[in-house]
């Protein structure tokens, strides 16, 4: 099975994408064959700061290779170094109907968040298509938030599939339903671009701030607490065994529980949870050629597998027009 999945360097990495994708991904790497790459196109949609964009696409590939993925049993790369892929993304554009790309919830969002509606935004969704069709991916973890996107991939795909001929493999979104929405500080879904995320890589201070920011209802110590409506439960939850979410659980039912207490306990879980991979991702810091290597491997191999896939949509479209199969000659001479 092939399981595939981006993520884009448009700020620093935080709990939600840890859990929803990137800690999944990196269990995958042992079993099956894994594709993971920075997309980096796609953050050109909300990043026009060049210099920012280089140093949040290397920031990315560091915090992934600190925390485990493994070059050598992985095809790691990032996204503009397979330029196959902007070429298929034109293709796909002709199968895509403007009317999927006016559902698309993320662009709606995105829109009344105040960006200005390019084209970039609204076909956003045909690259991340031409992301995982030029490799044959069967399976895609992501969050809640990427559903819909990976449902406009299936039907690009079957629209592809039913005009020219069988040809892309048709994906299935893979989301675990305890991670599928990591709410962030506020209590909305966590997002590098909300204000509201826990960093996985940050200092301690900075980190401080932001656990002792987590907002909590006003319910006085004396009473007991819910913890279902409580974002510091939720938050805590993500680093807890069942056992020990049962005794949390079990804490906020009993009278006398402090906020404040539960998120110095967090503080620290946290610090300690991510301490094992600060030193490696603070050596591919001070490295980045040895980063860049490994990210120009990653590139080779991709291309190598989205090759046959691209040369084949050529075939069917009919722009591989030196091909025996296609020469309108050869037609007219029967
Ligand atoms: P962000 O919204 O922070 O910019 P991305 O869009 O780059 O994050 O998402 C990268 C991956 O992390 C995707 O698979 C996405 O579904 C997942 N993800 C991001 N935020 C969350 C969240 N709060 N809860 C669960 N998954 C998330
Ligand atoms: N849209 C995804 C996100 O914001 C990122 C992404 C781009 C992606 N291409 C992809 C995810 C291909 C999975 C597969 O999170």
């Amino acid at each position: 099975m092939r399981v595939l999945s981006g993520i884009q360097p448009s700020g620093a990495l935080h709990l939600g994408n840890y859990f929803a994708m990137m800690k999944r991904m990196i269990e995958y790497q042992q079993n099956h064959e894994l594709f993971c790459f920075i997309v980096n196109l796609h953050a050109l949609t909300t990043v026009t700061d060049a210099s920012l964009l280089k140093k949040q696409t290397v920031e990315a590939a560091c915090d992934f290779l600190a925390l485990g993925i493994d070059p050598d049993r992985s095809v790691f790369y990032v996204q503009s170094d397979v330029p196959e892929v902007t070429e298929l993304t034109w293709l796909l554009s002709n199968v895509t109907s403007m009317g999927l790309l006016e559902r698309g919830h993320s662009y709606k969002d995105k829109i009344a968040k105040g960006l200005s509606p390019n084209h970039g935004l609204f076909a956003y969704p045909v690259l991340m298509a031409a992301d995982i069709l030029l490799y044959g991916a069967n399976r895609v973890p992501v969050g809640k938030d990427q559903m819909q996107h990976l449902e406009m991939t299936r039907d690009i795909a079957i629209r592809f599939n039913q005009t020219y001929g069988e040809t892309f493999v048709v994906p299935e979104a893979d989301i675990a339903e305890e991670v599928a929405l990591v709410p962030g500080l506020d209590g909305q879904k966590m997002s590098k671009s909300y204000g509201n995320a826990i960093d996985i890589f940050s200092t301690y201070a900075e980190l401080k701030k932001r656990v002792m920011s987590i907002v909590t209802d006003a319910t006085p110590v004396e009473q007991p607490k819910n913890p279902d409506a409580c974002n510091l439960f939720a938050i805590y939850s993500l680093f807890l065994n069942p056992q020990q979410k049962a005794a949390l659980r079990e804490r906020y039912l009993q009278p006398g529980l402090k906020y404040g207490e539960v998120k110095k306990e967090l503080l620290e879980t946290i610090w300690k949870y991510f301490e094992p991979f600060r030193d490696k991702r603070e050596q591919l810091l001070s490295h980045p050629d040895r980063v860049f290597e490994i990210l120009q491997a990653g590139a080779e191999k991709a291309r190598q597998v989205g090759r046959p896939y691209l040369e084949l949509a050529r075939e069917r479209v009919g722009i591989a027009y030196r091909s025996q199969g296609s020469d309108p000659w050869a037609r007219s001479r029967i």
